[in-house]
């Protein structure tokens, strides 16, 4: 699922970039480059961001 459709950035991509490099969101965001076009994303990026089950995985 597509957290960023300006990117194309999907949920699993995030969750890969938290789990693998052990990004912040400022560093996800540099990395993936969600919500640098209309913006759109970053409420449920964050959102989804503060979600227990999200958090579970790290
Ligand atoms: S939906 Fe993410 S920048 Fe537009």
């Amino acid at each position: 699922m597509y957290i960023c459709i300006c990117k194309k950035i999907t949920e699993s991509q995030l969750k890969d970039c938290y789990t693998k490099n052990s990004c912040d969101y400022d560093a996800s965001q540099r990395k993936l480059g969600f919500s640098l076009k209309c913006g759109k994303c970053k409420p449920s990026v964050e959102n989804l961001l503060k979600k227990s089950h999200f958090k579970k995985l790290f």
